[in-house]
């Protein structure tokens, strides 16, 4: 086989890394390729799930004595800790690695510390291949893992006129299938969905990640949650129907902001001591205009149909804007067409002070 630059098989260690969104929780998602001296590819590997064998083992096992001497490129600085798996730093040294590149180093002070381990046992070590793309596939991990709660994508559907219901309170099926679907793909890649009691009361929706052509359940749920300050969820709401957890988050247990709703802040930092990492915010309109208006909003995925209404709710209430000047801006990363509608990705842009 050909032998392969690092930087491209740190190109192949960040893809192999994405196959495992939405599983690894509350892990990173870690991709690791293994080059023999020669250069040439001889393992390959990636964390698949929670409790599952590192990313770095499992190219280990496929290169055999084939790793000594040779160079693992990684995406995220090897763990140094004994979790649920024994330390990769300690792996590769016994394995006879002699070059370690990564592209970002791990900010969780339990499990970092692997360079300097590696580095002490006299492999080389260099950081800062790739970095910029490593981080963006791993941006819920790494983002929740430096501030203590999860990356928070508030997801909604509207007409291009922005409503996200109709006059008489109808809104299902705003958008097509085909953006439905990816809202269930979506779901998959998150470790929680949050709703408003509102949501629950109006539309029942089930909230896990299911096929929706045969309704089959996907193996790994999220979290279902319903932002519910007094308990108002009723007792046969789908959501409590058993087919994934949910935690009904009243202000009893979270916790009362000065409006005596659900303090917001304090039911992340729950969420991320729960494990959750990422979490898709699915509204409604009240729910999400307090969130954004506490700055607590990451990226923004709107699905906007080709759709007029006139009249009916915004997709957005109460975000804590009344004059054009504090208008929360937004930078659009992606535009893309789902059947006949448009899925926009945006990012909130930081506020000074
Ligand atoms: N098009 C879409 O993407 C989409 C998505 C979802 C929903 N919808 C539509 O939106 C409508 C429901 O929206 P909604 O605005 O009435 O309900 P909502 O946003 O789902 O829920 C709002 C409720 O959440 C509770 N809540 C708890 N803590 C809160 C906090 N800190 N800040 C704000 N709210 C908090 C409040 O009730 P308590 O104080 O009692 O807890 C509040 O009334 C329905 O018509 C639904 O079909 C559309």
């Amino acid at each position: 086989m050909a032998s392969v630059s690092v930087d491209e098989a740190m190109r192949r260690a960040i893809e192999l890394a994405a196959r495992g969104l939405g599983a690894t929780s509350p892990n990173p998602v870690v991709g690791c390729v293994l080059l023999d001296a020669d250069g040439e590819v001889v393992g390959e590997g990636f964390h698949a799930y929670a409790g599952g064998p590192h990313a770095e083992i499992v190219a280990l096992a496929q290169a055999g004595t084939r790793a000594r001497g040779g160079t693992a490129v990684v995406t995220l600085e090897p763990c140094d800790h004994t979790g649920r798996t024994g330390p990769c730093s300690h792996a590769l040294i016994a394995a006879g690695v002699s070059r370690v590149v990564i592209a970002v180093p791990d900010p969780n002070p339990v499990a970092s510390g692997g360079a300097a381990t590696l580095r002490a046992a006299g492999v080389q070590v260099a950081l800062g291949v790739r970095t910029q793309e490593a981080e963006a596939g791993n941006v819920a991990w790494l983002t929740s893992m430096r501030r203590g709660w999860p990356y928070v994508i508030w997801k909604y559907a509207a007409t291009l006129d922005g409503r996200s219901a109709a006059a008489d309170g109808t809104s299902m099926w705003i958008t097509s299938e085909a953006a439905r679907i990816d809202v269930h793909a979506l779901r998959g890649t998150v470790d929680a969905v949050l709703a408003g009691v509102g949501t629950v009361l109006t539309d029942d929706p089930r909230l896990t990640a299911r096929n929706l052509r045969d309704g089959t359940l996907a193996i790994r749920q999220p979290l279902r949650v319903v932002v519910d300050s007094s308990g108002r969820t009723p007792a046969d709401a789908r959501v409590r129907d058993g087919a994934a957890r949910t935690w009904i988050a009243t202000a009893a247990e979270v916790g009362a902001g000065p409006d005596g709703r659900v303090d917001l802040a304090a039911l992340l930092a729950e969420l991320h001591h729960r494990g959750v990492r990422a979490a898709l915010l699915e509204g409604g309109p009240t729910l999400a205009g307090a969130f954004l208006a506490a700055g607590l909003v990451d990226r923004i995925v709107g699905y906007v149909a080709p759709k007029l209404l006139g009249a009916g709710p915004a997709a957005l209430l109460g975000a804590g804007v009344s004059t054009i000047a504090d208008a929360i801006d937004l930078e659009i990363t992606d535009v893309t067409r789902i059947g006949p509608d448009l899925r926009i990705t945006a990012l909130p842009r930081k506020r000074e002070g």
